[in-house]
């Protein structure tokens, strides 16, 4: 079992990274250890378009390229889940925010429910460890866009449009980047760790009215 962060709730939390970083691994299991949903963008738009719902339709051809969907669509499906009640004592967010736009989207909601994020852990894994995941997991878990060219396709997307905002988390002072290379069990005490070093979340947890 890994050990849990300081007073038993990890509170609002965004897991950053590349594209294979290890973000979802991570993310479920601080989720069920924690007791907190994983909200994913990737899982939300995939979801969408498996449902075949128009939000899927339109988003279906900028994740089949592996480029970053409209930030309005990516904002509205996850301030959307992050509305629902099971969110209100916090939350691991996995895969959003990636560009500046959805930051300040999500900072402008989470203030004005006087809820602000509180910690980001970036999992940082060079970028041929990266390549070398997303092939292992290409025809496993049937993604169009783990193919090898669209894979490669989405790791520049994030240098160019994501890698930049940990700039901005920085500078607000709650982020933690931490070696993403190891076993799962390693990398995941090494987010408890950091998870440490960032100080506990907030000590009562907001409640929406
Ligand atoms: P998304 O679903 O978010 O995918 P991603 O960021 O590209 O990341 P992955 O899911 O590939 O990797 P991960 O970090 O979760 O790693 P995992 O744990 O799976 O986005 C998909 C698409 O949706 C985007 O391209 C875009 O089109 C759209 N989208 C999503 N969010 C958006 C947003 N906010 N705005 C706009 N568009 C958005 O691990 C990867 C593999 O490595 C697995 O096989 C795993 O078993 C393995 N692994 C994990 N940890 C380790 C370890 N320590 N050692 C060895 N192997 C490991
Ligand atoms: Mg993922």
């Amino acid at each position: 079992m890994p050990t849990p962060a300081p007073n038993d709730h990890v509170g609002r939390l965004v897991l950053f990274g590349a594209p294979g970083a290890g973000k979802g691994t991570q993310g479920r299991r601080l989720a069920e250890s924690f007791g907190v949903p994983l909200i994913a963008s990737g899982d939300l738009l995939r979801r969408a378009i498996q449902s075949g719902t128009p939000l899927g339709t339109t988003v279906r051809r900028f994740v089949d390229a592996g480029d970053l969907v409209p930030d309005e669509l990516a904002v509205e499906i996850v301030l959307d889940r992050l509305g629902q009640p099971d969110a209100n004592d916090g939350f691991i967010l996995d895969g959003f925010p990636r560009t500046l736009g959805q930051a300040r989207a999500l900072d402008d909601r989470l203030a004005a429910e006087g809820r602000p994020l509180e910690r980001v852990v970036e999992l940082r894994v060079p970028t041929d460890q990266l390549v070398d995941r997303i092939a292992g997991r290409a025809g496993i878990d049937g993604r169009s866009d783990d193919r090898a060219d669209v894979a490669q396709h989405r790791l520049q997307v994030y240098l160019t449009q994501t890698a930049a905002l940990t700039e901005y988390y920085r500078a607000h002072g709650i982020l933690a980047s931490i070696d993403g290379v190891g076993t799962v069990d390693e990398v995941a005490h090494r987010i408890d760790d950091a998870l440490r070093r960032l100080g506990p979340p907030d000590e009562a947890p907001a409640t929406l009215s």
